[in-house]
């Protein structure tokens, strides 16, 4: 994992924006994998400001998303589908046909799930792929115990991850208590991922998945076992990691060496030595 330790919450938006765009001036028709919750938000405006400002181009661009709540429309102004219209699709020029997000009101949920997996498939599998992380140590809705080879599913959330949810609901009884994911499986096959996180309440998690042991337990250990994973984090994420020094003198070392350049450092501020 590459780690990039950012000053604050906007830098880190920038810097994963910056990711995204790279892979999209790469592969104009590339596959994003997208994740919501509070964590993204600066990122997507990043991504709203680069579409209006410098003319970043989403029009040939899929993206799918990592998960959806179970029984909520998508014009509920808490579905997943409500939100990335609200934070990104509406501000830039994706095609809607191109958008794919799990239906939470699908009949048939196992149906559905192989369906997105075989879409996913069928647009060549995921390029790059956004990732938060919750408390609990889940990416997507995967939550402790999941199996690391887990595919898209129906998945029962956890007590934490509903209460944490219940802030964005006017009635926290109205926060459902079940969700289709994409499994740990399906999220490993991404080409490329990046995981951001933001605060201290993350620190405890994101020293554990970083720096602790792969394990069902923490589902977001096991982007250890991806070759290719950035993880970029505030400095309040940061804060518990044991190796951060080492992480920040990476980083150094990548700015000062020309043909070995830092994932970002076209974006990167030089880290204080
Ligand atoms: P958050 O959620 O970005 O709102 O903290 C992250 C997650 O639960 O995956």
């Amino acid at each position: 994992m590459e780690v990039i330790i950012t000053s604050d919450y906007d830098e880190m938006s920038r810097v994963a924006a910056a990711v995204i765009r790279r892979q999209i001036l790469r592969k104009p028709n590339c596959v994003l994998g997208l994740a919501t919750g509070n964590t993204p938000v600066g990122t997507y405006q990043e991504l709203i400001r680069l579409h209006r400002e410098e003319g970043l181009d989403f029009s040939k661009v899929a993206t799918f998303n990592l998960d959806e709540y179970i029984g909520l429309q998508p014009a509920h102004p808490q579905s997943y589908n409500y939100f990335m219209r609200e934070q990104l699709f509406n501000h830039i020029n994706i095609a809607p046909g191109n958008v794919y997000i799990p239906n939470g009101m699908a009949e048939d949920i196992d149906g559905f799930c192989q369906w997105y997996e075989g879409q996913i498939q069928a647009r060549g599998g995921i390029d790059l792929q956004l990732l938060g992380i919750g408390r609990d140590g889940h990416v997507a809705f995967n939550e402790p115990g999941s199996s690391l080879g887990s595919r898209t599913r129906l998945k029962t959330l956890t007590e934490e991850t509903i209460e944490d949810n219940a802030r964005f609901f006017d009635d926290p009884s109205e926060v459902p208590n079940f969700a289709i994911t994409m499994g740990v499986g399906t999220i490993l096959e991404a080409r490329e991922i990046v995981l951001i996180a933001n605060g201290e309440n993350k620190a405890p998690v994101c020293a554990k998945f970083i720096e602790g042991p792969v394990t069902a337990t923490v589902t977001a250990s096991a982007l250890q076992l991806h070759p290719s994973v950035i993880v970029v984090l505030d400095e309040g994420a940061a804060s518990q990691l044991q190796r951060r020094d080492y992480y920040n003198w990476i980083q150094n070392q990548k700015r000062k060496l020309s043909g070995i350049p830092s994932q970002v450092s076209f974006v990167g501020r030089p880290v204080a030595e």
